[in-house]
């Protein structure tokens, strides 16, 4: 599996992720192409054989990076993609100085917080009524460690 930059003909592809995940607040090819003019937008895209299996978008704030949508295709789950996106991440965390990691997460979407626990995230707040004014967001935080100077 191979973790880079998204480029615009990847937008499609995204697209076609999120529409197999129902529920999920889809961005669309045009939600990710806007992206492409905010300078703290990160879009990258999970790609095997050729084929794109997931995407990531995050917005470095320093000291924080904010995760903003992270999808993995029907066919590849329970792969180790969505940990190769964040392992990414890291890296562009790491090299920005960035201390922390924050998103949100509805509470019910149990798949994505046991990945991000396993990934060393803490629940630290909840939005009530966040999703469709129906279910809450988990915000969740994970801490980065100090980098050698
Ligand atoms: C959440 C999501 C991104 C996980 O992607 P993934 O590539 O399947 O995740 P990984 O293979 O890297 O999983 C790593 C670990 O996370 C946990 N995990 C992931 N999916 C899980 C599930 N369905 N049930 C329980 N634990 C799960 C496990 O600990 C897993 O390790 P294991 O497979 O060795 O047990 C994927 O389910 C998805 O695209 N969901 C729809 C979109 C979404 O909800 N995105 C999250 C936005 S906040």
């Amino acid at each position: 599996m191979l973790v880079r930059r998204a480029r615009r003909e990847d937008y499609a592809a995204f697209a076609a992720i999120e529409a197999q995940h129902p529920g999920y607040p889809a961005w669309g090819e045009k939600g990710f192409a806007d992206e492409e003019r905010n300078r703290h937008s990160v879009t990258l895209a999970a790609e095997t054989e050729g084929a794109v299996t997931g995407f990531m978008n995050f917005w470095i704030l320093r000291p924080q990076v904010q995760l903003n949508t992270l999808a993995v295709a029907a066919g590849a789950l329970r792969r180790g993609t969505a940990t190769a996106l964040l392992g990414k991440l890291y890296e562009y965390a790491a090299k920005s100085a960035c201390r922390e990691v924050d998103l949100e997460v509805n509470e019910r979407n149990a798949a994505a917080i046991a990945l991000y626990r396993a990934n060393g995230f803490e629940v630290v707040g909840k939005r009530p009524k966040f999703y469709n004014n129906t279910d809450a967001a988990l915000l969740m935080r994970k801490a980065l460690p100090e980098r050698d100077k």
